[in-house]
């Protein structure tokens, strides 16, 4: 397991957010969080990403306890993730962006970062993120000019510029056109392939994308996991269809 999580509770005063929640995502795995709106998943999201330390329980990446690093030495030891809300510079451009992300991963600015090769190398490396995200030809546009589709796109190009062994995403694909949907999870595959990604987490509410591309679903409910397992079984699980994917067909 490359994550693991267990018995995590989060309180915010007297509202449980999150009520004992366990589980544990193996190298290779994609795994999608479901659940009704407020039901917990970005705070998961968070906590296991380090933004917001848990009430109790604990979360373990690569066997090591993140309690207390932060997101900036998780993003050194492999970890990554994108926001629900863009989370971009608004007066950066997607290339200044992109670098930016780059050299955050190559580590502070030393003598050595003034060195025309590591300058190169900063650039090769945003312009091959671009490429992959299909930013190329809006490398010079500023990130707030974007249309909210690529804002999601520079927010995730930019977790993957910090080459991770594991991504978190939330809603990677909201207020992503329909139809541009699928081609963002392709893109996000591809680039997951070709920087050898070991594992991905999403939350996402599109339930077409999250049984087309999970190896695995874990759907929340008021805080508690009310299921996880394999796309199959997760389909066929009556609470599941009662509270996530019924609930949204009828919002549909
Ligand atoms: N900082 C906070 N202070 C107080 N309550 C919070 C805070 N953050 C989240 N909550 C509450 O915790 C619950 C879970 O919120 P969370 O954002 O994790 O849900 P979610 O599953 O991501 O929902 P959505 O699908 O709308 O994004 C909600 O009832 C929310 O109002
Ligand atoms: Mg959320």
């Amino acid at each position: 397991m490359i994550l693991v999580a267990e018995g995590l509770r989060k309180l915010y005063g007297e509202f449980c957010a999150l009520d004992g929640v366990s589980l544990g995502v193996a190298a290779g795995e994609f795994v999608s969080i479901i659940g009704p709106n407020g039901a917990g998943k970005s705070t998961l999201i968070n906590i296991l990403t380090g933004l917001t330390p848990p009430s109790a329980g604990t979360v373990r990446f690569k066997e090591r306890e993140i309690h207390g690093l932060g997101p900036v030495r998780l993003a050194r030891l492999g970890m990554a993730r994108s926001f629900q809300l863009v989370h971009i510079f608004p007066d950066l451009t997607v290339l200044e962006t992109l670098q930016a992300a780059v050299v955050a991963r190559l580590g502070r600015g030393t003598r050595l970062f003034a060195s025309l090769a590591r300058d190169r190398d900063v650039q090769r490396e945003a312009l091959e993120v671009a490429e992959l995200f299909r930013l190329s030809d809006k490398l010079g546009a500023l990130a707030r000019h974007l249309p909210q589709g690529d804002k999601k796109l520079l927010d995730v190009a930019s977790a993957f510029a910090l080459r991770p062994e594991i991504i978190l995403l939330d809603e990677p694909t909201s207020g992503v056109s329909t139809a541009d949907k699928t081609a963002v999870m392709e893109t996000l595959v591809a680039a997951s392939r070709r920087i050898g990604l070991q594992a991905i987490i999403q939350v996402e509410h599109d339930m077409d994308i999250v049984f087309a591309y999970s190896d695995r679903i874990i759907a929340l409910h008021q805080g508690k996991v009310l299921a996880d397992g394999a796309p199959s079984s997760i389909q066929a699980d009556q609470r599941v269809i009662d509270t996530v994917i019924g609930r949204r067909a009828r919002a549909r």
